[in-house]
């Protein structure tokens, strides 16, 4: 039972068939490579998150996020020196926030000398020309994970939105060079805009979230600022649906409007589409969040021998650059750096 050679489709040669185009000859070398790239990463694209915990010298593992720390705020400026020297330009800061701080409403984010405020203080003392962004939402202060108020199930918006307003002030006063909302409420980025300008911090901007979505991709970070056991339910009726793009449009529009100089996507590699689309309407300084989830994932695959995770990093941040983005907020910053410098 002989299979027969197949036939040839037809009688055509390649150069035929391609019209003598040869798109590989670019490829051929590392030279010539380099030579015709179109996007590149450096370390001025990267914004280093980190997670805050009260007290002295002390770091803690988060198991979820290997080679991710919480840092006292002794050893947080000691990351903002490292982070310096490598050139990074900025690090946003997240605490989490000892349990007696934490209540219904989360008031404790009202505290000039809150986790938070005294981390700003002490980086930009210590390390003025690193730039610093705060998150500023409830949910590291409140007893159920969410970012708003919440009353009879509902998260109440105008009065989160006060809340947000007056705890950016004081971020403000502590040293941030933005402010960075991220609890999605109606008009938060506005009424930051106004609190801050009416307090004398006309030149502190606003990265705002503009879209973020609902997401699975979070996990990580809720166990890093101790909010995972606490949240009851979802945060649907905030964050965006994450099968809408054109409502993104909306959201990112609006928080321009309401006077945003900045945008972000969050997360990061499964919405590129989205960066994409923002970077090509508004033209506006875009940046994505590489969230907790997506390290995660890269880091467990890595160690599971199933990826290079170096060469996964490198690829997943590149293609940020691709899709439209200034710059990347990632959890692989210091190492990315090192990276770029060797
Ligand atoms: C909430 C907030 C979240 C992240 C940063 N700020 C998401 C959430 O808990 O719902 C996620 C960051 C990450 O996953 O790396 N204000």
């Amino acid at each position: 039972n002989k299979i027969s050679r197949p036939k040839a489709a037809g009688n055509r040669s390649v150069d035929e068939i391609t019209g003598s185009r040869r798109l590989r000859r670019m490829r051929k070398a590392d030279w010539s490579r380099r030579l015709v790239q179109e996007n590149h990463l450096t370390v001025d694209d990267l914004i280093w998150p980190i997670f805050i915990i009260d007290g002295e010298s002390r770091r803690e593992p988060i198991p979820a996020m290997p080679g991710v720390f919480r840092l006292t705020p002794d050893l947080a400026v000691k990351e903002a020196e490292r982070a310096a020297r490598l050139g990074i330009p900025a690090l946003a800061t997240f605490p989490n926030v000892d349990m007696k701080f934490r209540d219904q409403t989360g008031s404790h984010i009202l505290e000039a000398d809150n986790l938070i405020n005294r981390v700003t203080r002490a980086i930009k003392d210590a390390v003025p020309e690193i730039g610093v962004i705060t998150d500023v939402a409830l949910d590291p202060f409140t007893t159920h994970g969410h970012d708003g108020i919440l009353r009879d199930g509902i998260i109440v918006n105008d009065e989160t939105v006060e809340q947000v307003a007056a705890a950016a002030v004081l971020q403000a006063a502590a040293g941030a060079d933005i402010i960075a909302p991220s609890d999605m409420m109606d008009g938060r980025v506005g009424a930051i805009r106004d609190a801050l300008d009416a307090n004398g911090f006309s030149d502190v901007a606003i990265m705002s979230y503009a879209t973020k979505f609902a997401s699975a991709f979070y996990g990580p970070y809720r166990e890093a600022i101790g909010t995972s056991g606490l949240l009851k339910g979802d945060k649907k009726t905030y964050y965006l649906d994450h099968a809408n793009s054109d409502e993104a449009v909306r959201e990112a529009e609006q928080d321009l409007a309401e006077g945003a100089d900045m945008l972000m996507v969050k997360p990061g590699l499964p919405y590129l589409d989205i960066i994409r689309r923002l970077k090509d309407e508004f033209q506006m300084p875009t940046f994505a969040y590489q969230v907790s989830g997506e390290y995660s994932m890269i880091k467990a695959a890595a160690a599971n021998g199933w990826i290079d995770g170096d060469k996964a990093m490198m690829e997943s941040l590149l293609a940020f650059k691709r899709a439209g983005c200034d710059g990347i907020l990632t959890y692989f910053a210091p190492q990315v750096a090192e990276m770029l410098k060797g």
